[in-house]
């Protein structure tokens, strides 16, 4: 059975669900676009949102993109629609980062995972000193493997090995005068940050210079320092290839397990710094894991649960033809 085209009403509501994925810097750099039968939605990576010095291969922007195109599924199943994907599905046109079939009714929606989406939000600030139980992270390890993706939560040893290689990582990075300017490019300096903390008082170490995160490198912050938990619980989301399709699919994972996280009541947040140098991204990758490549750095646990950030109107996300502006 073929459902009818879909409204504008309900393109709204998907490209606002896309919209609300977590992002490098907060660049939401996605497009989207009803198809000609209004039966489905094409993806795009929109290059005018790039952060090229951070992200030079656009790997993170094509994760961005993979995380609101997990929030468009799910909200694909909430208007009761079956959401058929292909990737990639044009090898001349790598900005089509997929095409959405909604033709179908859907089986069963997940509709508590399309509630939490706006209720996910990075968590930045010091978590409890309390574990995040073994069941539980053995949900997120099946979320993550749901999408093709493998997330390995990390032992003590391992925490240790990824934070230094993040504090290293962190050290180029506020050295780097190009790419401490794009980052701040990306920020609004007029918005309180969130916590609370206005964006401008923030001092020049901080990555991501909106939110009071630990500095890894021992260096002073402008900000009053926080006890984090003693031994964070961090994981890596790790996939075999390391193309556009990889990274679609990491960014996949990413948003179902921060959902499935967010069902739970556990806060997360992504520690970036270590990918965005070949070298230290290399050495992310525990060896007796097998061959991989490391997307992703993850921190869980149990703590405030994070404000929300600004988001780009719907209507300059979503393309319209004329005919359906009139519809308006
Ligand atoms: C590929 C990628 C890299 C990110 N890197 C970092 C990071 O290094 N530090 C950080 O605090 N947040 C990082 N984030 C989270 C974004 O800053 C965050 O998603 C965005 O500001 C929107 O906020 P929200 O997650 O609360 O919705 C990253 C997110 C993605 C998808």
């Amino acid at each position: 059975m073929t459902e009818p085209s879909l409204t504008l009403a309900e393109f709204r509501l998907l490209a606002a669900a896309g919209g609300a994925a977590p992002s490098l810097h907060n660049s939401q750099p996605w497009r989207f676009r009803p198809t000609a039968d209004a039966r489905g939605l094409e993806v795009y990576v929109d290059p005018s949102r790039a952060v090229p010095v951070t992200d030079p291969d656009g790997r993170a922007r094509y994760i961005s993109v993979g995380a609101a195109l997990f929030n468009l599924r799910l909200a694909a199943g909430h208007l009761g629609r079956e959401a058929s994907v292909r990737l990639m599905p044009d090898p001349a046109a790598p900005e089509l980062a997929a095409v959405l079939d909604l033709s179908r009714p859907a089986d069963a929606p997940a509709a508590d995972l399309y509630a939490a989406i706006g209720q996910r939000h990075s968590s930045r600030r010091p978590f409890a000193n309390r574990d995040v139980p073994e069941a539980v992270i053995g949900e997120l390890m099946a979320a993550a493997d749901a999408e093709g993706v493998t997330l390995s939560p990390l032992e003590e040893a391992g925490v240790r090995r990824v934070l230094a290689l993040t504090a290293d990582a962190e050290e180029r990075i506020a050295a780097d005068v190009a790419r401490h300017a794009e980052t701040r490019s990306w920020l609004r300096l007029d918005e309180p940050a969130a916590d609370g903390i206005p964006a401008a008082a923030l001092g020049p170490l901080d990555h991501e210079a909106r939110v009071p995160m630990r500095s890894f490198t021992g260096y002073p912050q402008a900000m009053p320092s926080e006890r984090f938990e003693a031994l964070p619980q961090v994981c890596t989301l790790t996939t075999h290839g390391d193309l556009p399709v990889d990274w679609l699919r990491a960014g996949q994972a990413l948003e179902r397990v921060w959902l499935v996280a967010t069902t739970r009541g556990v806060r997360a947040n992504v520690l970036h710094q270590a990918v965005e140098w070949p070298d230290t991204r290399a050495l992310l990758r525990d060896p007796s894991e097998g061959p991989g490549h490391v997307q992703l750095v993850v921190r869980v646990g149990y703590g405030q649960p994070g404000t929300p950030s600004p988001r780009r109107p719907v209507a300059e996300i979503l393309d319209l033809t004329d005919r359906q502006v009139d519809q308006r």
